[in-house]
């Protein structure tokens, strides 16, 4: 069994953005500047964007974080978007999901300019990404196909369950592990609350991509020999005894599961960490497109 460690490669992958930007630097030339808008106080939303933050100073991006209130309305929104926009400072942004009640989250993300969209979720780009158009992959879904291509984890005629069918994960990766191409070429099934007897699916899976959100629900009764487990969970779960109050907690029992797979992302120490590494390399991206 073999740990796809996203602590590692991702730090690799800072290391070797921090190259590019020191490149920059000498050359005198304007480094990548990421913004992130967050609304309202959501505990594992701040961490986030703290963590993109951090990410962005080590690797010598410059950073901007807006903040506004719960309260904020979908108009003021809209138009702090404009204004990133418009800003030719600013060569990518993100707006942190979940958005409060009042605001349709889709609107939202349909603002922003899609040559700055390093999330990837405006239409144009999800579009493109379905077409095999060279364009900004979301970070989770491109963090996962960067984990399976270092690791050479093999995707050609495998049966890849996805478990989740979320705009960020589950649909996503769905489309690009169908691709032509590495990682791609897989046989696709996607799951979903609607699915009926997930065991038999899972049990027949080569690979599978857990996005649901429930701890430890996949099992080792679950699986088959030798499979290759993406856990995409990140869950806060209650622990008085450990000094924040919980733990992170994955969609898979590790513990069971890794004893049958073959390759296996940790939680924490997997997916997450790729995450940040991949905005960066958006982000990257979105300034030389626009340089
Ligand atoms: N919330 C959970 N994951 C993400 C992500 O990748 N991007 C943004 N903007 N919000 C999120």
């Amino acid at each position: 069994m073999t740990i796809l460690d996203g602590r590692k490669v991702s730090n690799d992958i800072k290391n070797e953005i921090a190259e590019e930007v020191k490149k920059m630097k000498a050359l005198g030339e304007k480094v990548p500047h990421l913004a992130a808008i967050i609304v309202g106080n959501d505990g594992a939303s701040l961490t986030y964007v703290a963590s993109k933050v951090k990410a962005c100073e080590r690797v010598g991006f410059e950073s901007t974080m807006v903040r506004m209130s719960n309260t904020t309305s979908e108009i003021e929104l809209l138009d702090k978007i404009e204004e990133l926009n418009k800003n030719p400072e600013i060569d990518g942004f993100i707006i942190q999901l979940p958005l409060p009640k009042q605001i349709d989250t889709q609107k939202v993300l349909m603002a922003v300019d899609p040559d700055k969209d390093v999330d990837g979720f405006h239409p144009m780009n999800f579009g493109k990404m379905a077409l095999d158009m060279s364009t900004f992959i979301p970070a989770t879904p491109f963090g996962i196909l960067e984990l399976l291509d270092r690791y050479n984890v093999e995707t050609k005629g495998k049966h890849t369950v996805v478990i989740g069918r979320s705009h960020i994960v589950g649909r996503p990766m769905s489309i690009l592990m169908g691709r032509k191409g590495f990682p791609g070429n897989s046989t696709v099934t996607i799951t979903h609350s609607h699915t009926k007897n997930i065991t038999q699916i899972t049990s027949q899976a080569d690979i599978i991509i857990s996005a649901l959100g429930v701890p430890n629900f996949l099992k080792a009764e679950m699986v088959k020999d030798d499979v290759v487990i993406i856990d995409v969970g990140i869950t806060r779960v209650v622990d008085e005894t450990s000094p924040k109050g919980y733990v992170i907690t994955g969609d898979v029992d590790f513990e069971n599961v890794s004893k049958k797979a073959s390759f296996i992302t940790p939680v924490p120490g997997g997916v997450g960490p790729m995450t940040i590494a991949m905005l960066l390399k958006n982000t990257l991206l979105a300034r030389e497109l626009r340089h």
